[in-house]
C-alpha cells in the first residue's frame, strides 16, 4: 500500500490529476473508475484545467462511477449523472456514450441492473484506475460497514450516518433517498489501481482504520489493504490520527530516487 500525505486538499487533487493524466498518457483509452461527493471535485476542477489548456483529453476513455441512488432520475440535479456530467462531462470532451453510471429506476430489478453493471465493465476490459473517496464512517462507494468484503454492485440500504452526512446537500423539502446501487467491495478490489483521495480531519479515524485497522467489514475501505496497488493521497489532517505517519512520509522521501530510475511500482505498465 502505497500512502501519500500531502499539505493540503488542493496538493491532495493536484497529486490525483497527475496520476490521472500519467495514466491518459500511456493509456488514452483508458477505462476509468470515478466517484462523487465533495472530495473529488478539486481534482475534477484540476482534470478541467488540464483539459482546457490542451494537456489532457479524454475522447477515448470510458468511465465507470461507483454508485447511483435508486429511484434518481438522470435529469435530477440531484443524481450523480447529474453530479457528473455538471462537476466534469460537461466540461471535457469525453464523448458521453462511453460514461456509465449504475442508473436504477424504482420500477427496475437493482439486481438486474448490478449483474448488467459487472458485464459491462467486464466488456470494457476491466477499470485501470479506480478513484475513490472515503465516508466518515469507512464506506467506499456505498458499501456500508459489514457489507459484504466479496460484495458486487447491487442495492444497498444506506446507514443513518450515511444519509446524515449527506444531507447537507439536501434541502428540507427535497427528497433524499436511503437506497443505491453500488460497485461491491470485490468489483473494486478487480481494478487495476485504486488510489483513494481523502480530506479534512473528520476523515482521519475512518482513513486510520483503513490504512492501519484490522482488515474488516466494519471498515470497508481496510478491504485495499488486500490490492496490490492502492494508493492513498490524503491531506495532513486526514492523517493526523495514523501512528505511522511519520514513517510513510520517510518511506516516500527514500521511494523518490528509486521511482525516478525505475518507475513508480504502482503505475501500470
Ligand atoms: P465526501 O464523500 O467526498 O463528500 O466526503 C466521500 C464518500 O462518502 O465516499
Amino acid at each position: 500500500m502505497e500512502v501519500i500525505i500531502a499539505k493540503d486538499a488542493d496538493a491532495v487533487a493536484e497529486l490525483g490529476a497527475q496520476l490521472v493524466c500519467e495514466l491518459l498518457n500511456k493509456k488514452p483509452e483508458a477505462v476509468m473508475g470515478l466517484t462523487t461527493g465533495s472530495t473529488p471535485i478539486a481534482l475534477y476542477q484540476k482534470l478541467i484545467q488540464r483539459h482546457q489548456q490542451g494537456e489532457a483529453s479524454f475522447r477515448a476513455i470510458t468511465t465507470f462511477n461507483l454508485d447511483e441512488y435508486i429511484g434518481m432520475t438522470a435529469d435530477n440535479p440531484q443524481s450523480y449523472r447529474s453530479f457528473m456530467n455538471r462537476e466534469l462531462f460537461d466540461q471535457i470532451d469525453i464523448l458521453k456514450a462511453n460514461t456509465h453510471v449504475p442508473s436504477c429506476g424504482l420500477e427496475d430489478n437493482p439486481r438486474a441492473i448490478g449483474a448488467a453493471y459487472e458485464r459491462a465493465i467486464s466488456v470494457a476490459g476491466g477499470i485501470d484506475l479506480q478513484i475513490l473517496g472515503i465516508g466518515s464512517n469507512g464506506h467506499i462507494g456505498f458499501n456500508e460497514p459489514c457489507s459484504s468484503l466479496s460484495s458486487r454492485t447491487r442495492m444497498k440500504i444506506l446507514t443513518e450516518s450515511t444519509v446524515n452526512d449527506n444531507s447537507r446537500l439536501f434541502s428540507a423539502e427535497e427528497f433524499q433517498p436511503h437506497l443505491a446501487v453500488t460497485m461491491g467491495i470485490a468489483s473494486i478490489l478487480e481494478s487495476r489501481r485504486v488510489t483513494l483521495l481523502a480530506t479534512g480531519a473528520h476523515k482521519a479515524e475512518a482513513v486510520r482504520d483503513a490504512i492501519e485497522g484490522p482488515l474488516s467489514a466494519r471498515c470497508q475501505a481496510s478491504a485495499l489493504q488486500m490490492h496490490e496497488r492502492a494508493t492513498f493521497i490524503i491531506d495532513e489532517a486526514a492523517a493526523s490520527c495514523l501512528e505511522y505517519g511519520d514513517y510513510f512520509r520517510w518511506a516516500n522521501s527514500e521511494n523518490t530516487p528509486i521511482i525516478e530510475k525505475f518507475g513508480n511500482f504502482y503505475e501500470l505498465d
